[in-house]
């Protein structure tokens, strides 16, 4: 054989010499108790290193699931229900709708008659009150800065004639901005509540 070159005896020495100066070295009577231990020690570091994997994982879980939920109750959540003032496109809209209405009152030759008297500036304090007044029933946030419609109206011997012209200009009004029926319907309801307060005579 080539690698013969150490004979049997040689080898067998060697062999020996390395058992005892293991023996030696580690001073472990047995070799099957240290076997174990490393054993247990592999085993040890094995659950150590599961451990910290399974806790990371947890962790970047837990960082991904915010995200996730974010997204879910993005789209899940229902839609508010929108007042009556954003339906009818806001502060900017109403004002329209008002200022118009208030000059057909103006022009009207029945309802007009009531007018008679009030300068320009009147005229712009009683659109302005009205625009608040529309603004704040229908769930916009504007102060009511006139007096109650009792006292406004009271001592003007308004009919219920007259208060059906001044309704049918305001539908007249709507239908021109186009209005839904379904909001025209909620803010008649509103105005027509205040029917007892002004509506003097039959
Ligand atoms: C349809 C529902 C009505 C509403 C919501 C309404 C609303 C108002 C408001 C907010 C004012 C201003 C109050 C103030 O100056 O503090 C006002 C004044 C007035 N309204 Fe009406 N009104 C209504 C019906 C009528 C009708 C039917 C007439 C007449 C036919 C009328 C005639 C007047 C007059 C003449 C004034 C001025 C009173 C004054 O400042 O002396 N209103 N109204």
């Amino acid at each position: 054989m080539r690698f013969s070159i150490v004979g049997k005896r040689e080898t067998v020495v060697f062999i020996n010499h390395i058992y005892l100066r293991r023996k030696k070295i580690m001073n472990i009577k047995n070799w099957k108790t240290i076997q174990k231990s490393i054993l247990a020690m592999f085993i040890g570091i094995l659950i150590l290193v599961g451990g910290a994997t399974f806790a990371s994982a947890q962790k970047v879980a837990k960082n991904i699931k915010p995200k996730a939920k974010t997204t879910k109750t993005k789209t899940v959540e229902p839609q508010k229900a929108k007042t009556l003032y954003e339906r009818l496109g806001g502060y900017d809209a109403i004002s329209a709708v008002v200022e118009s209405f208030a000059d057909k009152l103006f022009a009207d030759p029945i309802i007009g008659k009531f007018f008679v008297g009030m300068g320009t500036d009147t005229r712009k304090q009683f659109k302005q009150k009205n625009k608040n007044l529309v603004c704040n029933v229908t769930g916009g946030k504007c102060d009511v800065i006139s007096r109650t419609a009792k006292v406004v109206h009271g001592g003007l011997g308004i009919t219920e004639k007259d208060f059906g012209i001044v309704v049918q200009h305001l539908v007249d009004t709507l239908n021109e901005f186009k209005v839904p029926e379904a909001e025209q319907k909620e803010l008649l309801a509103i105005i027509g509540s205040l029917k007892p307060d002004i509506v003097e005579k039959k």
